[in-house]
């Protein structure tokens, strides 16, 4: 007879390959717009720089990152999982992106499943890996989470509304908020909370600061969609979730803009959305969704190659709005329209100020840059 441990940790495991295999589905969809597309940089025909004068490091508290993109916090504890993983780890070690991996929760539960977590940091002994687990977990899972992947950071995912259209979600959300400030307090690396695609309100934020949470991912909507994902493994009861939540760029204008390390996620569908979240004030810029199906389908290699094209291409955007660094973003101009603009009216943001941050810089220095080239003169 089969105990109801092994049927729970067996069920666990088919749920994340459905997790895998729904949202590859959602991704082979023809990407819809989403309020990225409301987000416009007023373009400046002289203000560009020399590519070569780019450099894409960013701070995260107290690290220094290369490039201001992270692969965020997908899957584990499948035979599918360990082979996306494997991938991801691979083209994170050649790239130097960052990497989360998905809950380790059904590894604390079934140990079985280490491996499919472990191969991420077998993959890239040096490479910068968080660890993921969800925040109605006891105090201590984050730290054993962070010590399975030899971790330097803790993500901790705030998933109230996945939980909620899952059939065998939890129902008990009131002990969260304790929940996150003793995991902060039991885990021996910085903890980064996140939440899955519905947003993170400037409520929320303010909550995290006040129990010792430095830095946060937003994690919004307009990308993938777990209240679509769930609804789907449990007959569609909750289908109608499936536009709840606030975008990444709701949410960054909405932060208090004294959070010290603010991160974004959520419906990034190309290296331009990037450069928009980092110019709205996020640090860096997580990326699950659209780095599955090339984990999934593809080589490591062609991963690579996929995640070397953002990274370039995201140099060149730089240049193309005259940042040198993802810090100078902050005084470009934004137009914010549509449905961002309507939240921001809602909301009592001044998104006027946003649409004329370049005037603080003032024009730019003629004698800079590189002496003019033959043809030029
Ligand atoms: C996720 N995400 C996620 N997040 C988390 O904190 N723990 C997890 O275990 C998972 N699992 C997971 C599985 C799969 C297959 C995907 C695609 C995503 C959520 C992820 O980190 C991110 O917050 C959202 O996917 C939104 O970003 P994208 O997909 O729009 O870039």
């Amino acid at each position: 007879m089969v105990s109801e441990d092994a049927q729970a940790h067996s069920s666990a495991a088919a749920r994340k390959e459905d997790h895998i295999r729904l949202a590859a589905d959602q991704r082979r969809e023809t990407p819809g717009r989403n309020e990225f597309d409301d987000l416009e940089f007023l373009h400046h025909a002289l203000d560009g720089i020399d590519v070569a004068a780019v450099n894409l490091a960013t701070r995260v508290g107290e690290w220094s990152w290369p490039v201001p993109i992270y692969i965020n916090g997908m899957t584990g504890g499948a035979d599918t999982a360990m082979r996306v993983n494997r991938s991801l780890a691979i083209a994170a070690q050649v790239t130097g992106l960052p990497m989360a991996s998905g809950s380790v929760g059904i590894a604390l539960d079934d140990p079985s499943t280490a491996a499919s977590f472990r191969v991420i940091r077998e993959e890239n002994p040096e490479g910068f890996v968080m660890a993921n687990v969800g925040a109605g977990r006891p105090a201590d899972h984050g730290q054993r989470a962070v010590d399975l992947l030899e971790a330097n950071a803790l993500q901790l995912h705030l998933n109230v509304v996945q939980e909620t259209v899952m059939p065998e979600g939890s129902r008990e959300f009131s002990s969260w908020l304790r929940g996150v400030e003793a995991t902060v307090a039991a885990t021996e690396v910085p903890v980064i909370v996140k939440e899955v695609g519905f947003g993170l309100s400037r409520r929320t934020l303010t909550q995290l600061r006040e129990v010792g949470v430095q830095i946060a991912d937003v994690s919004g909507s307009g990308g993938t969609n777990f209240a679509r994902i769930e609804s789907a493994r449990g007959g569609d009861a909750f289908g109608y979730l499936g536009s709840f939540g606030q975008s990444a760029v709701a949410c960054l204008l909405d932060a208090p803009a004294d959070f010290p390390n603010l991160l974004a996620s959520g419906g990034i569908r190309h290296p331009l959305d990037v450069l928009k979240a980092l110019a709205l004030g996020a640090r860096a810029v997580g990326i699950a969704g659209p780095f599955l199906l090339p984990a999934l389908e593809g080589t490591a290699e062609s991963l690579t190659a996929e995640i070397q094209r953002w990274v370039e291409q995201l140099r060149q955007l730089h240049a193309m709005v005259g940042a040198a660094t993802p810090a100078e973003l902050a005084t470009t101009d934004l137009l914010v329209r549509g449905g961002a603009r309507e939240f921001a009216t809602l909301r009592g943001i001044d998104i006027a100020g946003i649409a004329r941050r370049s005037e603080v810089r003032g024009l730019p220095d003629r004698s800079a840059g590189g002496p003019l080239n033959q043809e030029e003169r």
